[in-house]
This record gives C-alpha cells, structure tokens and sequence, in this order.
C-alpha cells in the first residue's frame, strides 16, 4: 500500500494522537508541584477507599504530632507493642511506650494495627532460655506463655486496634521449604519442631477475641507476598489453619518496596488471588526505598547515594501509580500503613546497612515530598 493512501494517513494521525496523550500525560506528571503546605488531609482523601496509617515510635507523637492528626486515622507500634519490647521478663510487661501510643490514638479517633504478636526477630530471651526442641513439656510452657501474652495484650488494647498481625514472617523464601525454621531464626520453630506454634498463636488469638465479643480481624503479615512461591506457601498455611477451624482474616503485604520492585502487576495479581481465596488484604508497612540495585544473595549493597530532584519525581510517579492501584481494589484492601512519617526516622537509614534513605511521604524537616502531592491529586 502506497504511503499516500487514506488508510495510510489515517493510522499515521492515530499514532501522532497516540503520541500527544503519552506526552500529555508524561506532562501532567511532572507538573505535580510543592506548594509548600500540605493541606489535603491524606487520610481524608482516601477514607471511601481505605484508612491510611503510620507506624510510630513514641518520640513521634511530639515530633510529628500535627502531621500524625491531619493526615492519619491508622497507628502501629513501630516497634512497642513487638513480644521483647511490651514482655521484657517473665510475667513483667511494660507497657508505658505501648500505652502512649494507644492513647494518642484514642484521644484523636484514630484505630491501631497490632503489630505483632509471634515474629522471629526481637523476641525476649528468656522467653527460650532453658527450653529443649522437642520437649513435650517444655512446648506446653511456651504455649501457655503465649497464651498469657495474647489475652493480656488483646484486654488492654482491643478498645483501639482493629486488626492484629497474629503471626509475622513465619513463611520461609527458600524453594522447598514451606515454613521459616531454627535455621533461618525462628526459636519458635527450634522449640515446637514444627509450625504448630502458628497454630496456637492464631488459636489463643481467636479466643482471646471471641471472650472479649470483639470484632478486631486475625492477620498474617509478610514480605515478598508478591513473589508467587512465597503467596502460595502463605495461602497453603491459610488453607491448614481453615482445615484445623481455624479463623484467619487477612494478609498484610508488608510494603517495603523499591523505586521498581515489584511491579504494578505483580502486586494486582497478590491481591486477586488473596482476595479470591476469601481474605482482606492491607498494605501494613509502606516504604519506598531510593535504593534499586541491592544484591540480596551476595548482601553487595548499593552506595549511599543523594536524594536527587530526579529520584523525587520518580519516586512520586511510583507513589502514584501505587495508589491508584491500591483505589482501584479498594473493596480488597482495609487500610494502608506507612512505615514512619518522615525521611529523618526511617527504619531504611540502618537496613540493610547504615545508609540515608527517603522512603516516605515527608522529608527531614517534616515537609510534604512530590509523593504526597502525587497521592493526593485527584
Ligand atoms: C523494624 C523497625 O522499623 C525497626 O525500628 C526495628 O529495629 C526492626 O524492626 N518487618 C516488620 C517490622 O514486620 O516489624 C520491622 O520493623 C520491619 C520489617
């Protein structure tokens, strides 16, 4: 076909149209712009959709308190309501960090995440000490430890925490292996010799709930939920928990995310197949790290590098996209927590190593970032 035919110029004006609304829309990315102020309340943008979190240390509810109460109906314990933190020694809890959290949050109307009961990682050594793998005795004093732990925290704080992150991080990311074990940190699994422990958390959880007639959901939380061999182990230890009777009300797809990692499609596809196996789904730890070429296997870390203008933008156009991935599921997802507040106190500055991250939606000196501008546009 000649170059001149009609058919020929029509298609070349499609593609010339095509082209002027890629570049439109590229346009109208860029042109999100700081005003200086951040006046659009974040959690009231979304509260048809979602409720939108943080996570808080107490030092928080002074340092940020103007941003928690504008822009947040959701808090989680970064840290304070974690087993060693809230039951440092037999049978003595502290709660004062847990308290003042929780009460900031009931003074500004605000729910909690419960954040967590059985994880790996900052478990009180006495909890273990002296305990054998195996021993039948022994499993029944860890058990009944656990037991006291879950009713004394769900007593106090079921008021003000809607959801429960029952079990963290219990699902191993080796190929082969379903469940995380002595070997890859979990005391619980050295001592039960099994995952049974996950049952009883999510056991005692359940009655716990069931005493109190609270309607607070059971949550399994995790990363790389979007890697399909990791979310299928997940869904088979859902579907053990179901088969035992068991309640399980949703999964948290932690949210630790890169500037490229994982995809939009990757993490659409978690939540359709989470939600079409009968659970809520929430994004339950939100951060997008700077940091895009960290090599896992070998823990060859990419360098500190700067916060440019650049990585800004970009990092306000991943916002975005996210969360109009996250709008558009709005019936599957409860809530979407971030990770911190602002870029000074991230977990990300000391993980995986000592380096400067901005991974959230506020900069060091507590001012709106394109991100949030990005978010709140629409
Ligand atoms: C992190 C906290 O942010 C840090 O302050 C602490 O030193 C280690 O734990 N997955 C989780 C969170 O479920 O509890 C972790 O929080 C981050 C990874």
């Amino acid at each position: 076909m000649n170059s001149n035919s009609p058919r020929a110029s029509s298609k070349g004006i499609i593609l010339i149209l095509a082209f002027m609304l890629i570049n439109l829309y590229g346009c109208r990315q860029l042109e999100i712009k700081k005003t200086g102020t951040a006046d659009v309340s974040l959690y009231k943008k979304y509260e048809s959709y979602f409720s939108v979190g943080a996570a808080v240390a107490p030092k928080h509810l002074s340092s940020v308190a103007d941003i928690l109460e504008f822009h947040f109906n959701r808090l989680a314990a970064e840290n304070d309501m974690k087993f060693g933190p809230i039951h440092p020694a037999a049978g003595r809890y502290s709660f004062s960090n847990a308290d003042a959290i929780a009460n900031f949050a009931r003074n500004n109307s605000m729910t909690m995440t419960g954040h967590t009961f059985v994880w790996h990682r900052q478990q009180p050594s006495w909890l273990f000490s002296g305990l054998s793998p195996g021993n039948t005795r022994d499993i029944e004093t860890l058990k009944n430890q656990l037991k006291n732990h879950i009713e004394t925290l769900v007593n106090r704080y079921d008021d003000v925490v809607d959801n429960w992150d029952v079990v963290n991080e219990a699902i191993s990311d080796t190929g082969g292996k379903t469940y995380r074990d002595g070997s890859e940190g979990s005391e619980w699994y050295r001592i039960f010799q099994s995952e049974e422990y996950i049952y009883w958390a999510f056991k005692y959880s359940q009655d716990a709930l069931a005493a109190k007639g609270s309607n607070a959901k059971l949550y399994y939380n995790d990363y790389n939920v979007t890697v399909p061999s990791k979310l299928n182990k997940i869904l088979s230890m859902v579907q053990w928990l179901r088969s035992r009777g068991l309640r399980i009300d949703g999964i948290g797809l932690q949210g630790h995310w890169k500037l490229d990692w994982p995809t939009l499609s990757d993490i659409r596809s978690a939540i359709n197949k989470i939600s079409t196996a009968g659970l809520e789904v929430k994004i339950s730890e939100l951060d997008i790290s700077i940091y895009t070429n960290d090599d896992w296997s070998t823990h060859a870390w990419e360098a500190e590098k700067a916060f440019t203008e650049q990585l800004e933008t970009q990092q306000a156009v991943r916002y975005r996209e996210l969360f109009m991935l996250f709008k558009a599921n709005s019936g599957r997802i409860t809530s979407v927590t971030f990770w911190g507040v602002s870029d000074d106190a991230t977990w990300l500055d000391y993980h995986p190593k000592r380096r400067n991250d901005y991974p959230l939606l506020f900069d060091d000196r507590h001012k709106p970032k394109l991100a949030y501008y990005a978010i709140t546009d629409f």
